[in-house]
């Protein structure tokens, strides 16, 4: 049956394409309060699409973003099928700065091969293979291979705040799921698909440095009152060591050190750290002494500013000591770091950073830590399968140094592992202007989720 499915995926292709364009012209922004509407508008075309497969598809309304709850109603799967729980999220990152796109972001554009839009590969355009694939089966063999549960969120972008209850007031409902489907990391290369059996963890601040309480004049003032720009960057600049290293005594304490064995796995994957520095147009790749950039990006923990703000940002000069000065700061998290003892480290080290003459203020934005996955189950096994199907290719083990904080939620409450098998790639433009997916890896995506609810039924008893 499963051949029978794929014929009609690849005869079906302009289809597929025309539905995605419609969902990724839907500006659903998490972060704006004005998309509001179009947040509803990507979640009711979702649980549309998935009633298109025979799923019962509700809304599940949050404090803010609602979710898409979907379920297989009976005589939709074999009655022995196992149940499986496919999770991704259908809000997008803002798509500004807007003038270095070179289509409008929610006007999908195929060029060159690829879809370009804000979503095409985080997540939309890979949570739609998934929705493709079940419309095949649905319209092949009138039914699904697995007993399926999907929930699609829409406030991943800014840290789930909702998600968690969400999964509470579920858990009876989804935790006889056997495993979880996540297709929102991407290959390791163009033609070697990947298995992400690791993700960092993130723990984010807003601080914010105050002097004095109006801009002043810094030559009537300079040098007698504290400046908060000079404030904020010294105390930034404090923050890792010559060696690349964070500063923020015990941030280190409890890291998990990879053993050997994954780190020469690791060195054997086709990665050329010159071809890297090159894509990206630096002099140079940087980072923590000791460390290889795969290591450093998987299993190494960072502080990062992620913004920064303060004084006069207009032509020309001003002449002035700015009152305020802010920067939004995070760090990725590796295994057995604890990401509330980490945030408490960090903001005790910050107080003890702080200059006379000014005051600080944290606020903590999210605190999630890293997640491993297991790298052998039957649900890997049939995630290989399927690679071997849709893509023509075993997948690698790898990690990924971005983080999704529901994956260490479905463990701590449903007790439940993920499989992350993505479909995208790594120059995807994720959150960046020109945002993509290669056609060729969407039509792939789509044969290898119809191939993994297939595997997934045969693998898991
Ligand atoms: N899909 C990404 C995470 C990701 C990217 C995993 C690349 C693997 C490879 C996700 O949508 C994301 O951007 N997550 C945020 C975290 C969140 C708390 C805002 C991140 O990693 O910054
Ligand atoms: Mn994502
Ligand atoms: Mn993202």
């Amino acid at each position: 049956m499963l051949d029978t499915v794929l014929l009609w995926i690849e005869k079906n292709r302009s289809l597929w394409m025309h539905d995605l364009k419609q969902w990724l012209a839907i500006p659903s922004v998490s972060a704006k309060p004005e998309h509001e509407g179009d947040m509803n508008a990507a979640a009711e075309w979702a649980a549309f699409y998935l009633r298109g497969a025979g799923l019962e598809a509700t809304l599940v309304k949050t404090a803010r973003h609602p979710c898409v709850l979907a379920t297989t109603p009976d005589g939709l799967c074999p009655p022995d099928a196992p149940h499986i729980l496919f999770y991704g999220h259908y809000d997008v990152q803002p798509a500004e700065p807007l003038e270095l796109w070179t289509s409008p972001p929610f006007s999908p554009t195929v060029r060159d091969g690829k879809i370009f839009a804000r979503g095409a590969s985080d997540d939309k355009g890979q949570v739609f293979c998934h929705l493709a694939a079940l419309n095949a089966w649905k319209q092949i063999a009138y039914e699904l291979p697995v007993r399926l549960t999907v929930l699609l969120e829409g406030e991943e972008e800014i840290g789930s705040p909702n998600l968690r209850s969400v999964i509470t007031e579920n858990a009876e409902r989804l935790a006889s799921a056997r495993t979880i489907i996540i297709s929102d990391s991407s290959q390791f290369a163009s033609g070697v698909p990947a298995i992400t059996t690791g993700l960092r963890g993130l723990v984010y601040y807003q601080l914010t440095v105050t002097g004095a309480n109006t801009d002043l004049h810094s030559g009537i003032y300079g040098g007698a009152v504290a400046n908060a720009a000079n404030a904020l960057c010294k105390m930034l600049g404090q923050l890792h060591d010559s060696q690349g290293r964070v500063t923020v005594p015990g941030f280190y304490d409890q890291v998990q050190v990879p053993e050997q064995a994954l780190r020469t796995a690791w060195k054997a994957l086709p990665f050329d750290e010159r071809q890297f520095a090159v894509e990206l147009a630096v002099p140079e790749l940087a980072g923590e002494t000791g460390y290889t950039t795969l290591e450093r990006r998987w299993c190494r923990p960072t502080l990062d500013i992620n913004g920064l703000t303060s004084g006069y940002q207009g032509a020309g000069a001003k002449t002035v000591l700015p009152a305020t000065a802010a920067a939004k700061v995070s760090m990725r998290l590796v295994p057995n770091q604890d990401a509330i003892m980490i945030a408490e480290a960090f903001e005790k080290h910050i107080a003890q950073l702080t200059p006379p003459g000014v005051r600080v203020m944290l606020e903590r934005l999210s605190a999630s830590p890293a997640a491993l996955t297991p790298t052998d189950s039957p649900a890997i096994a049939a995630a290989t399968e399927a690679c071997l199907v849709g893509m023509g290719k075993k997948p690698v083990l790898v990690r990924e140094g971005g983080s999704i904080p529901v994956v260490t939620w479905f463990k701590e409450i449903l007790g439940l592992d993920a499989v992350l098998l993505g479909f995208g790639l790594p120059d995807d433009n994720l959150h960046a202007p020109n945002e993509k997916l290669d056609v060729e890896c969407f039509y792939a995506g789509i044969r290898t989720a119809a191939a993994l609810y297939d595997r997934l039924a045969r693998r898991i008893r």
